[in-house]
C-alpha cells in the first residue's frame, strides 16, 4: 500500500482558477472539422451540416475556448478562402497535411460552430507564408463593425454583427523546421512584433499570443523565447507552449511521470519571460498559452495514419492520427491538467490537441455515431469543476523511481475551492501499477461537509491498462462511484485503486 498526505490551507492560494485552462483545438487536419464537428448530410447534422451528437459530446466536455483553424495548416492558408459564397470558394492543396482543403468549412461556419458549442474563439494568423497585412485584415474582418470594405464584406457574406474575436494566435510552431514559412527567431520576433502592432491599430482590445517552443526538447528551445519575445515584449500578452507526450518502449512508469516534464517546461518559459522583462524594464507581465498539449503516439502507428503520407496522393480529409486513447493515457491526461492549474499564476490559457477525431477525446465516424475515449473523462470533470481559487497542495508521498524523471509522488493533485458554491474539488492520480494509495488530506481552515462526488477512471473488470473506447468495443472505459470516502472535521481519506485517477468534490465552509 501507498500512502499520500497531501495538506491544503484555505487561504493559501494561487489565485483564481484561469477558465480558459480548458481550452481544446479545432484544425483543419484529418478529420477534426469534416465528419468531425461539420459533416453535411449526416442523420445527426443540422441545416447548417454541424454534427448534433457531436456538438452534444462537446458540450458535455466542456471546452471553454477553441483555438483555429491550425496548427501546421494555418501557416499556408489563406483566410479569404473560407468566406463567401462556399460554391465559389477554391479547392487548394494543403501542403501541411498532404490534402486536399475543399474551403467548405471556414471562418463564418466556425463562428456559427463556436456560438452553438458556448466557445469562446482562439484564432491563429497565417505568419508561415503570410504577413502582417493578411493578419490585419482578418481583424478588420472579423472584428470593425461596418462602413469600410473589409467590414462590409463580412456584412455581405451574412454577419452583420462582428464576431469580436479577443485572442490571436500569431501563427503556429514557427520555430519548426517542419512548418511552411519556418523562420529564425529574430525573424519571427520581428514579425509577430509587426503584425501584432499593426493588428492592434484595428482592434485595440485584442490578446496575442507569440509563439514560444514546438517542445522543451527543440533544439532552440529558451533562446527562441528570449529572441522572440526581445523583439515583441511590448505587443504580446501571451508566448505559447506545444508539447506531447507517449508511453515509449513499454517504460510505462516514465510515461506517468511525464507532468514533471510539463512543470519543467512551463516554469523554464516563465523564467525566460521574466528574464526578458526584467533585462528590458517592461512592467507588464507576458503569460503563458499552452495551446497544444495532449498524449500523442507520434512513432510506432500504422504509417497509413501518419501525416505527410505522400505516397497515398491528394487526398480529402483522410483519417490522420486518430490515436485510441487507453487507460494509462486517461490518468497521463488527468496529471498534465493538474500541472496545468498547479501553473495557473501563469499558464492562462491552455488548449488540448485536438477535439475530435485527430488525438482527440471525442471520434466520430462518417454516416455512424460519436464516442468518449477515455481521456474525455478528466478533461471533462476537471473542465467542470475546477473553478474559483486554486489551492496550492502540499503533497508528502510515497516515490517510485522513473527511468527519465529520477525519483516521482506517486499520488498526484491539484485542487481548488469554490466560494460561490462552498465545494473543494480534489483531482487525483495514483501512478502506482500494482499498489492502491491510501490518501489523507488535511483542509485547514475548512470545515468539510458532505461528499458531493467521487469518481474514479480506472482499468475496467476483466480488462487491462491498455483498454480502449473504440467503434467495436464501446465506452468499456469511464468514471464508475469511488466508494469509501471518509470525512471528519477538517480531514478527508480515501483509497485510490492502483493506476487511477479520481475526482472527490466535498462540501466546505470556513472554520
Ligand atoms: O495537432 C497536430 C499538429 O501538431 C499541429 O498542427 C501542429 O501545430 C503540431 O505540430
Amino acid at each position: 500500500m501507498t500512502n499520500a498526505r497531501i495538506t491544503l490551507v484555505r487561504d493559501f492560494t494561487l489565485g483564481e482558477v484561469p477558465r480558459r485552462l480548458f481550452g481544446s483545438f479545432v484544425e483543419h487536419m484529418g478529420r477534426c472539422v469534416y465528419t468531425g464537428i461539420f459533416e453535411p448530410g449526416h442523420p445527426e447534422a443540422d441545416e447548417k451540416g454541424f454534427r448534433q451528437d457531436v456538438l452534444k459530446l462537446v458540450k458535455e466536455l466542456g471546452p471553454t475556448v477553441v483555438r483555429y483553424p491550425g496548427g501546421n495548416f494555418v501557416s499556408g492558408y489563406n483566410w479569404e478562402d473560407g468566406v463567401g459564397p462556399v460554391d465559389k470558394r477554391p479547392r487548394r492543396l494543403d501542403g501541411a497535411w498532404h490534402t486536399v482543403e475543399s474551403n467548405a468549412f471556414g471562418l463564418h461556419e466556425f463562428v456559427d460552430w463556436s456560438r452553438l458549442a458556448g466557445t469562446e474563439i482562439m484564432e491563429a494568423v497565417n505568419l508561415g507564408t503570410r504577413g502582417v497585412d493578411a493578419a490585419r485584415e482578418l481583424v478588420e474582418y472579423s472584428n470593425h463593425p461596418g462602413g469600410t470594405y473589409l467590414s462590409d464584406l463580412r456584412k455581405q457574406n451574412g454577419s452583420a454583427e462582428p464576431f469580436d474575436i479577443k485572442l490571436w494566435c500569431l501563427g503556429n510552431e514557427l520555430d519548426g523546421p517542419w512548418q511552411i514559412g519556418h523562420k529564425t527567431a529574430h525573424e519571427y520576433g520581428r514579425l509577430a512584433q509587426e503584425a501584432g502592432k499593426a493588428m492592434r491599430f484595428v482592434d485595440p482590445d485584442i490578446e496575442l499570443v507569440a509563439v514560444g517552443s514546438s517542445h522543451s526538447s527543440m533544439p532552440t528551445f529558451g533562446e527562441w523565447e528570449h529572441t522572440v519575445l526581445t523583439h515583441a515584449y511590448d505587443e504580446v500578452d501571451y508566448v505559447s507552449l506545444h508539447a506531447y507526450y507517449q508511453e515509449d518502449d513499454g517504460d510505462v512508469k516514465s510515461f506517468l511521470a511525464t507532468a514533471v516534464d510539463m512543470d519543467y517546461f512551463i516554469e523554464s518559459v516563465v523564467s525566460t519571460v521574466d528574464a526578458v522583462r526584467a533585462a528590458g524594464k517592461h512592467s507588464k507581465h507576458v503569460n503563458l498559452s499552452f495551446d497544444e498539449w495532449n498524449v500523442w503516439y507520434q512513432r510506432g502507428l500504422d504509417t497509413d495514419d501518419q501525416p505527410h503520407n505522400v505516397s497515398k496522393g491528394w487526398r480529402e480529409h483522410p483519417r490522420l492520427i486518430e490515436d485510441a486513447y487507453n487507460v494509462t493515457d486517461a490518468i497521463v491526461v488527468g496529471t498534465l491538467l493538474n500541472s496545468l492549474l498547479r501553473h495557473g499564476d501563469r499558464v492562462k490559457i491552455a488548449n488540448q490537441a485536438q477535439l475530435v477525431n485527430v488525438i482527440a477525446p471525442i471520434r466520430s465516424e462518417e454516416n455512424g455515431p460519436a464516442w468518449r475515449q477515455s481521456i474525455f473523462w478528466p478533461f471533462a470533470r476537471m473542465a467542470e469543476l475546477a473553478r474559483g481559487q486554486i489551492l496550492r497542495a502540499s503533497v508528502d508521498s510515497d516515490k517510485y523511481e522513473s527511468a527519465k524523471f529520477g525519483d516521482v509522488d506517486v499520488v498526484d493533485v491539484s485542487a481548488t475551492w469554490d466560494e460561490d458554491n462552498g465545494r473543494v474539488a480534489l483531482f487525483v492520480a495514483n501512478r502506482g501499477l500494482d499498489e492502491s494509495a491510501d490518501v489523507d488530506v488535511s483542509l485547514s481552515g475548512f470545515v468539510c461537509g458532505r461528499v458531493s462526488r467521487a469518481e474514479v477512471l480506472r482499468v475496467p473488470n476483466g480488462k487491462d491498462r491498455f483498454a480502449t473506447n473504440t467503434l467495436e468495443s464501446g465506452e468499456q472505459v469511464g468514471l464508475s462511484p469511488l466508494a469509501g470516502v471518509t470525512v471528519t472535521g477538517s480531514r478527508l481519506r480515501f483509497t485510490l485503486p492502483a493506476l487511477c485517477w479520481a475526482v472527490i468534490e466535498v462540501e466546505v465552509t470556513r472554520a
